[in-house]
C-alpha cells in the first residue's frame, strides 16, 4: 500500500510498486488532464508537481513516493475554481492548438513562476526547453508567461498596449 496526497486528497493505493505514477493518476484516479508523450522523459507531456517541483509522472515509479504529495493541473485552479494566472494566460493569449502538450507546458510554467516571479526570456526558454510542443507554440507560450508573471500580486504592471488600443490612464 502506498500513501500518497494527490492535489490535497490523501489516498491508500494498493498498485504495485514500480508502477508509473502517470498510470496512477490516469487510471486509478481518473484525473485524465496529465498525458502520455514519449514515455521517457523526452517530452514533458506528463508533467506533474512533486512539492512544487515539476517531475515526470512517466519515469516516477509509484513506490519512490510514499508519503508525499504530488499535484496534477486539476489541482493548481486558485480558490473557488478560478483559474490559475497562468491558465488564465493561456486563454488570453490563445496558446493551444492541438492542446496535447499543454498540461505538461502549463505544469511546468506554474513552476517556473513560483521560483522566478518575473522571469526573463532567457529564463522561461530554460525552464521549458524540456517540454515540447510539436505544434510548435513556443512564442505564445512565452509570451504567455511574461503576461501571467505581470498578474501577479506583487508584480502587476500594465500589459503593453495592442495596436489600436488607447489608454484610460
Ligand atoms: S510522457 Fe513523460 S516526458 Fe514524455
Ligand atoms: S499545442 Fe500541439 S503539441 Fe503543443
Amino acid at each position: 500500500m502506498v500513501n500518497l496526497t494527490v492535489n490535497g486528497v490523501q489516498h491508500q493505493l494498493d498498485v504495485e510498486a514500480d508502477t508509473p505514477l502517470l498510470w496512477v493518476v490516469r487510471d486509478e484516479l481518473k484525473l485524465k488532464g496529465t498525458k502520455f508523450g514519449c514515455g521517457m522523459a523526452q517530452c514533458g507531456a506528463c508533467t506533474v508537481h512533486l512539492d512544487g517541483q515539476p517531475i515526470r509522472s512517466c519515469v516516477t515509479s509509484l513506490g519512490s513516493l510514499d508519503g508525499r504529495s504530488i499535484t496534477t493541473i486539476e489541482g493548481i485552479s486558485a480558490p473557488g475554481d478560478q483559474y490559475h494566472a497562468v491558465q488564465q494566460a493561456w486563454i488570453d493569449e490563445q496558446v493551444p492548438q492541438c492542446g496535447y502538450c499543454q498540461s505538461g507546458q502549463i505544469m511546468a510554467a506554474v513552476a517556473l513562476l513560483e521560483r522566478s516571479p518575473a522571469p526573463t526570456d532567457e529564463e522561461i526558454d530554460s525552464a521549458m526547453s524540456g517540454n515540447v510542443c510539436r505544434c510548435g507554440m513556443y512564442a505564445r507560450i512565452r509570451k504567455a508567461i511574461h503576461r501571467a508573471a505581470k498578474s501577479l500580486p506583487n508584480n502587476e504592471q500594465p500589459l503593453p498596449m495592442e495596436d489600436g488600443e488607447v489608454s484610460n490612464g
